[in-house]
């Protein structure tokens, strides 16, 4: 089976064909993150023209008539949550596209897609086909999105259904989420959107050339509470704090050197509050997912700390593509949840949560 997948929720225009669930066939991504770094953010506005501009050519890249006409047995699409404007421009064109070609649409969670990101399992490639993994991951799971919009824990017995429920959120962010903390506190840094791949980069450098340091100078909010929630906002303001105090001049180093800390403090956090849902819930996987997902600190520690305290469990990061928005993770989950809707039933949710 193919699905055609459209991804459009925020500032990247994606589209995809997945086959059965697991390999890419085609992909194609085009993003406006360039724009949104002159005006240091995303102005929803910006993105949603941009949008209009992407969509017919990054359909066309992974798509003919003809494909699409015999080849393709459904249209998945992004209905939320994410910006109206973005979101709206993926929907109709799903829709116009189920009706002049007399395919079923298949709704999709971004919240969910970025968890399936997980079960991809192959690429086609230059002709060739790449492996990523052998298998998908097995439930029960607990899984981890860390993006710019959210950030959440959810443990799922199964795949998402409409008849029962299969996914428990267990909880997520009071406030920022985890890539809005990166994002905002590299503004502060002055060093470019998007924030995270930015700070990540700073600190990967500084870390490189100043071994053996311990990072601990800004808080790690709610860490040792009972609970699945998280706070992130508090750190701006420890960093504009630390900036004012110690009239410290953002030469290179010390950015290099506030950009670990920031990173030390957001992935000791998210490794936490996953590890005690883990021992909590003792799933067969644990799916890290989301933007952030891609960042190296938060893997090689998810990696070590699995090796120490979760050795019941697999650990699950999908490869740094699939970790941003893309439409091959729409795709997969569409597949997974095979929910058929006639086009005229479908509509862009800004609001709408995991489950
Ligand atoms: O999942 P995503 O592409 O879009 C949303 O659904 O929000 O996530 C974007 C977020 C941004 O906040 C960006 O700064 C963050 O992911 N991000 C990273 C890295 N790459 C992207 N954060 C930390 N380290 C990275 N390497
Ligand atoms: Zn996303």
């Amino acid at each position: 089976m193919k699905i055609l997948g459209i991804e459009t929720s925020c500032d990247e225009t994606a589209c995809s064909v997945v086959e059965n669930g697991t390999r890419v066939l085609a992909e194609s991504v085009a993003s406006s993150q360039i724009m949104h770094a002159a005006t240091g953010g995303i102005i929803p506005e910006n993105a949603a023209r941009e949008q209009i501009k992407a969509i017919l050519p990054v359909i066309s890249r992974c798509v003919d008539t003809k494909f699409l006409k015999e080849e393709i047995d459904a249209i998945a699409v992004t209905i939320g949550p994410g910006l109206i404007g973005s979101l709206l421009v993926g929907v109709e064109t799903a829709k116009v596209l189920s009706y002049i070609y007399n395919k079923p649409i298949i709704p999709v969670n971004h919240l969910v897609g970025h968890i399936y990101s997980n079960f991809i399992l192959e690429e086609y490639q230059n002709g060739r086909i790449i492996t990523y993994k052998k298998n998908p991951p097995s439930f029960p799971i607990v899984a981890m999105i860390v993006s710019g919009g959210h950030t959440e824990l959810a443990y799922m017995t199964g795949h998402p259904s409409l008849k029962k429920s299969t996914i428990q959120v267990l909880g997520g962010t009071r406030d920022d989420a985890a890539g809005e903390a990166f994002d905002k506190t590299a503004r502060i840094l002055g060093l470019p959107y998007p924030g995270g791949v930015s700070i990540s980069k700073a600190s990967f450098k500084f870390r490189r050339n100043n071994p053996g340091i311990n990072y601990k100078l800004f808080p790690r909010p709610m860490i040792n509470e009972n609970n699945y929630d998280f706070s992130f906002s508090g750190l701006k303001t420890a960093v504009l704090n630390e900036i004012k105090k110690s009239k410290i001049s953002l030469s290179n180093s010390t950015i290099g050197r506030l950009a670990a800390e920031i990173e030390e403090a957001i992935t000791d956090v998210l490794v936490k509050k996953a590890l005690m849902a883990i021992e909590e819930f003792k799933p067969k996987s644990f799916l890290l997912s989301g933007g952030v997902s891609a960042n190296l600190r938060l893997r090689e520690k998810f990696g070590e700390n699995f090796e120490k305290h979760a050795l019941w469990t697999a650990l699950h990061v999908p490869v740094p593509k699939f970790c941003t928005d893309n439409a091959s993770f729409i795709a997969t989950a569409a597949y997974y949840n095979r929910t058929y809707v006639d086009w005229r039933n479908v509509k862009a949710l800004p609001q709408l949560g995991i489950r």
